[in-house]
Parts: C-alpha cells; structure tokens; sequence
C-alpha cells in the first residue's frame, strides 16, 4: 500500500517547516494548563467553524509516500500530516511511522536509532525496557519535529508467518499487550502523541486489505482483542489505528462492534480512531461506526463529503465534535500543544546505548549443549563466522517499520533511504565485537554462499558459528517456516563439519530448524538493532548472562500451525462475497476463519497435545534456577513462591504464572496471567509474590457481553516456561 519513491521531494521550501504566525496563546482560555484535557478540547470545540473541525479530521495526504503526491510546506516529511488550526494555537499534527526506530529520516538527512524489534524487546519481558523503547522513539521524534508515532503494533501472533510479526509483541494477549502498553507510556512521557495498531486482527498480511477475519466475540475478547485492552488500559494513548481488513464482514475501519462498542464503550478509549493509510471506504458509516481520522486523508472521505453529509444531517453535528474533541484531548494529554517539539540533533550514542540494553535482555538462548556457550576467550580459540553478513551488519526488518541505515545499507552502500522491498543491513559487526572480545584468538569470516566451501571452512576452527537471517516485511508473509536462500543446507553442513556449531538467528518470528538436534548452541538475536553487534558479543563470551524468553512458540514445522498453510496465498483459498465501497470501487474480499479461536500459540499446542520445537516462554542461561514453595492468597489473590540461583553466575530469571481455569469455563489450555523478572546473585534466593488480575482469569460471556471470573478451583502454575511449570497450587473463587 505504502511504496516509497522520493521523487516527490523536490521542493526547496517543501519539510523546511515553515514558521507560521503564532497567535497570542495567553489569551486563550484552553491554554489554562489546571484544566483537564477534555475541558480544555471543549473549549476549542466550541470555537472552531465547520470547516475547521473537517480540516481536523482527515490528513493531507499520501505526501512523501507517494511519488508526485502534493506535499503540504508545513510537513515534518512523515508518514501523516495534519493541518493545525493557527487562530486557534493548535499546532500541526505530523506522524512519523516509528515501530521500532523512526522511518524516512534519511530523507532530510536526519539519524534514527534502529532499535530490536519489538518481537525481541517482548522476549524481554521487561516492561522497564519496553518503557525504554519508548522513550528512544519519543525523544528521537522530539529531536526530529514530530509529535506523533504511529508506531504500536500489538496484533497477536495468530500467523507465525506474518510478515509484521517483528513489529508485534508476540502470540501472548497479556505479553503483547503489557509489553506495547509500556512502550506507549515511554513515548507518552516524551510529550509525543501515542498509537497502537492495527485494530484489529490484522494478523496477516496476505489479502490484508481483502481479508474477512471470522471469530466469534468470546474468542475476540478473549485473544486479541485483549491485547488491546490491556495496552490501552495500561498507557490511555492518543490513537488507535484500524487496520484494513474486515472483521466479521465490516472493515475494521467502519466496523461499529469493533470501534464503537469494544474500543470506545468497553474499554473507555478516549483517544481517537485513525484510519490506516487508505482503509477508510465510506463517510457516512465509517463516521458513525466509530472512525475519527481519515488517514493519509486524500481518499477524500471525510473532506467535502463528510461537510456535506454533517450538513444534510447524515452524521450529527455533535458525532463531528466528538472526532475533533477526540483529538484534542489527545493533543493537551500528551503535551504536545505545551511542549512542542523542539528540534535538535539526535544523540546517536545514547540511543545505540539504549538499543544495546534492550537488546542484552531480548536476545533468547535457545539451545546450549556441553555449554559451549559462553564462548572462552582464549588465543587458543579459533571461531569461524559463517553467513549473515557477520562480517559487517546486522539484518532489519521492512515495510513502513523499515529506519534508514547510516550510510544507506552496511552491506551495499548506497545514497538515498531505504527502498520498499529491499533488505537494510545495519553496520553493528558481529565479527568486529566478537574478536574484540578475544583479541588473540583466530576470528574469520566466510560469507556461506558456498555450502560446500563453508563447511571446509568451518573445519579449520573450534568453533563455528552460522549466522542465519529471515528478512520479512510488511506487504509479504514468508511463504513458509523454513529458513530461505538453503540456509538449512547451510547449518546442516557446517554441523556436519564441525561438532561445535551454533547458530545465531536474526529472524523476524519462529523459524523450524530440521538442523536444531546437530549443533550444540542455538541464540536468537532477532533483528537486533544498530547496538546489535555489541550485545550479541556480550552474550556470546557471557559479559551479559542470557535472560530473554520466547514471546511466541516455535513450531517444529508448518504442518503444526492451525493453518498449515495460509490462507488467501493461493488463490483457491480466497473465497468470499464482493464489497463496494462509498465510491463504488468493489473488493473481491474472502474469508478467514480463525479455527483455532482464542487457542493462539502456546495454547493451541496445549490443546492440540503437540509438542514444539521450542515453547512459549522458554529461554536459557548460564545459570540454573530452582523453584519451591507456591502459596496462593485466594482473598488478595496473590501468589507466592521462592526462586533459588543454584548456579555459579549471577542472572536474571523470568518467573512465569501460569492459570487453568475451572472445567466450567471449558478450557483446555493454561493462560499466562502474571510474571516477574527476578535477578539472582549465585547460590542467592528471592521470594516473588505477585498479585493476579481477575480480568486475566476472567471468561468473556457473550450472552452477558461482559467478563465474568467464574467461582470455582484454578489451578495455578509457576515456573520457567509454559512447558515447565514444577509448582502447582490451587485459588479458589468463591460464589
Ligand atoms: C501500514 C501502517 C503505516 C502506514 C503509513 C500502512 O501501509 O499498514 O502500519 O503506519 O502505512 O506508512
């Protein structure tokens, strides 16, 4: 949908913010800073003129994302513009795609920290980190002149092979939805306007703007719909994208349960609704089922003919007050009419810093036979580095997440920004941080394009390493689980070579890995960000003992997914009806049933008795940690237990509580419903209590339309893993 080609920026004037009048603000009475963010929209509101308020409620256009599309002078060159209105004091809206560092920044010759994905940063399940995360792309949009991202992904990982699952959180609706929540806030703390997206169940991407999700409410409600729930409840953002899809026959931009009775109604969101970039089809019913803000704004929706249709009284007056007031609010709630941006130069070296930590807690080790790792800094050590790009870069995931490389790509430089659909490696040397940390042993690099030539290669060493990648972007889902460009080969035959092999992952989700019983060490690094190398380094040699833990399953293979294949990448799956849009543009639209209902991950596997390749949860480390002692509080709904280091280095487990409701709620898998990051000293023991939010242990009850936290017995879990849970204990609910 978004292709990107800057021959629009020609203009010498065009992104040089021109500074326009500013009105006397003391003057006006919204700008009373002890009024709340609804009083002082109010306030404006009852100002503005119709055709202000419709110059609120859409952008101005596809801008720089389209070739020869008009660009405003006032546009900070983001994904989205939105004129201010000047007489008022209310300044410009300019959004920045920013899932996980801010996009386009070459454009303008401005630097943006790539961080992890966000996938990775989940595996932290540290929410002080995904505070961090925030933090870098809220001060960095600061620095830039934005005062909106419109980054915030939290679709859940239905689809493993989604071609955006590096910008989600994972399969897990409280994860995903806690881990996004603390972003926002992050961002928020910025004074920089939040988002979370794609509302909702924009789980895949193929026929993304044809797919008609089919689920029932309960498994709506209990799945990803939760996931916004949470991270909403948690950070009050400003806006909440819809996504293109259709849900339950609706475009989930103009789709009232979706927009009007769960987001607005149910979970109070008082921020407003922006359309993706080209999913709004209709004025009227999109207006009245619940969009605010037609985004990028020339589809021309909600221009003159939603004016018109307020005026032949098709959608009220006070539904267009409500959009703009939604606005509002979210302008003073943020800060960004008190404190707007002022531009500086981005700091590159705190944000690679703050990558790096990020990146030390993301990072998932996955395998680690005779402990081969860590690696022993020793002269006698020889390492080969095979595959990846290693000797250079690491990979970044693509789409409108895609940050500029310094230098255009560390592999290829070249002059410009990131092109749609082509691959950007970052310069963060895995091999230059790796002999750093062994200076007197034997480090090379062999590239791995010659399966054969790398295994011989591979010989010479004590270890080897393989780097494996798996560029995935918006707009494309990988066709499969397996590994691309015989990577496979690749690994099999370097194993075969050399017994001590491990294989470091810079992938966007799962992967399968036929090869994970002949190598002795498996990391996953992710997309590991512009401090990627560093941390990856302090990993490998055990600077940083490891602590991620997988935010979503890994499948042994394709055949283990609740759609072996997905649905809609071939054409005898698309099956269903024709929708004409506002304009009379039709859509050959088809159906998705989302069999496995609320069952997503690590539940489905439960319930399906398959065993993955690697379960939800799961992550090693240097250390060993035991668990003893689980007490449950049935009145304050606490659980207590004892988690013990019972190794010789210091390091950070992730406790995990897991619930299995009573039979009444006909649930044949547990829930994640609480964890903690619990650092240990060796030989060191810590008590975790932690307290259980009944919404996590509740059943959504359709008739009801409503949670409901069944009396009865749950059966609560803890330990290391959704596979691994040695204490059980028993809270009980009463009447
Ligand atoms: C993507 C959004 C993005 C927008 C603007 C769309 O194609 O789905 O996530 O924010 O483009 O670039």
């Amino acid at each position: 949908m978004v292709v990107l080609a800057m021959a629009a920026l020609g203009s010498a004037t065009a992104g040089a913010q021109t500074r326009h009048q500013q009105p006397d603000l003391s003057k006006m009475p919204w700008m009373n800073k002890s009024l709340s963010p609804d009083q002082r929209a109010d306030l404006v509101v009852k100002q503005m003129t119709l055709d202000e308020k419709i110059q609120m409620v859409h952008g101005d256009g596809w801008g720089v994302l389209r070739p020869g599309a008009p660009l405003d002078p006032r546009s900070n060159f983001g994904a989205g513009f939105v004129h201010g209105i000047d007489r008022l004091g209310i300044p410009d809206l300019n959004l920045a795609d920013s899932a996980v560092g801010i996009r386009m920044a070459a454009y303008q010759g401005r630097y943006a920290t790539l961080l992890p994905s966000t996938l990775a940063a989940a595996c932290s399940w540290d929410t002080d980190a995904a505070f961090l995360y925030g933090s870098v792309i809220g001060r960095e949009l600061r620095d830039q002149g934005f005062n909106m991202t419109i980054g915030g992904g939290v679709d859940i990982m239905r689809e493993p092979r989604n071609g955006r699952n590096f910008e989600y959180a994972g399969e897990d609706p409280v994860l995903a939805g806690t881990m996004d929540g603390y972003v926002e806030k992050g961002v928020l703390a910025q004074h920089v306007m939040s988002d979370v997206k794609h509302y909702a169940f924009n789980d895949q991407e193929t026929g993304r703007t044809e797919v008609n999700v089919l689920l029932d409410k309960k498994a709506m409600r209990e799945s990803d719909l939760l996931a916004f729930q949470v991270a909403i409840g948690i950070s009050d953002p400003s806006g909440v994208m819809c996504s293109y899809n259709l849900v339950n026959n609706d475009y989930a931009c103009e789709n009232d349960y979706l927009l009007n009775q769960v987001l607005k109604k149910d979970f109070h969101f008082k921020g407003f609704v922006l359309s993706d970039w080209g999913g709004t089809h209709t004025t009227v019913k999109a207006a009245l089922n619940g969009l605010d803000e037609e985004m990028p704004g020339d589809d021309g929706y909600f221009a003159a003919p939603l004016k018109q249709a307020v005026l032949d009284g098709k959608v009220p007056q006070s539904r267009l007050d409500d959009m703009v007031h939604r606005i509002l609010r979210s302008m003073f709630a943020a800060g960004v009419v008190d404190n707007p941006p002022i531009r500086t130069v981005v700091d590159p070296f705190q944000g690679r810093d703050d990558a790096k930590h990020i990146e030390e807690e993301s990072i998932v080790l996955l395998k680690n036979q005779d402990s081969i790792l860590p690696l022993k800094a020793a002269p006698s050590e020889s390492i080969a580095l095979i595959g990846g790009h290693a000797d250079v870069a690491v990979l970044s995931g693509g789409g409108s997440a895609q940050v500029d490389a310094p230098n255009g790509d560390a592999v290829h430089p070249r002059e410009g920004g990131a092109r749609w659909g082509v691959p950007v490696y970052f310069p963060s040397s895995p091999l230059k941080y790796i002999r750093k940390k062994s200076p007197d042993a034997t480090i090379s690099y062999n590239d791995g394009t010659d399966t054969a030539a790398a295994a011989e290669f591979a010989k010479k060493s004590s270890v080897a390493i393989v780097f494996v990648t798996q560029w995935m972007s918006e707009g494309r889902d990988a066709h499969t689980l397996s590994l691309p460009h015989n990577q496979d080969a690749l690994v099999e035959a370097v194993a075969a070579a050399n017994p001590n092999t491990i294989v470091v992952l810079e992938t966007g989700g799962p992967v399968s890995m036929p090869w994970a019983d002949k190598v002795k060490g498996i990391v996953e690094a992710w997309y590991p960000g512009i401090g990627g190398a560093q941390a990856l380094s302090n990993i490998l040699f055990g600077t940083i003992n490891p602590s991620g833990k997988l935010a979503a399953t890994f499948a042994k293979d394709d055949a283990q997914l609740p759609h072996p294949q997905i649905v809609g990448m071939d054409a005898s799956t698309r099956h269903g009806a024709v929708y004409i849009d506002g304009k009379g543009h039709k859509t050959q639209t088809f159906d998705l049933h989302y069999t496995a209902g609320a069952a997503v991950g690590y539940k489905w596997f439960e319930q399906q008795h398959e065993q993955p390749l690697f379960p939800f949860g799961f992550g090693l480390s240097y250390t060993t940690y035991a668990y003893s002692g689980l007490t449950v509080d049935d009145a304050a709904r606490t659980v207590h237990f004892t988690v013990r280091n019972t190794g010789t280095r210091k390091g950070t487990e992730i406790a995990e509580v897991y619930a299995k409701l009573p039979t009444a709620a006909h649930e044949d898998y547990k829930r994640l419903v609480a964890w903690q990051r619990v650092e240990l000293a060796p030989g060191e023991s810590k008590d975790v209590t932690l307290t259980l939010n009944p919404l996590y242990l509740s059943v959504f009850d359709t008739a009801k339309d409503g949670w409901q936290l069944l009396p009865g017995d749950y059966k609560i879990l803890a330990g290391a893993s959704s596979n691994e849970t040695p204490l059980e204990a028993t809270l009980h609910v009463a009447q």
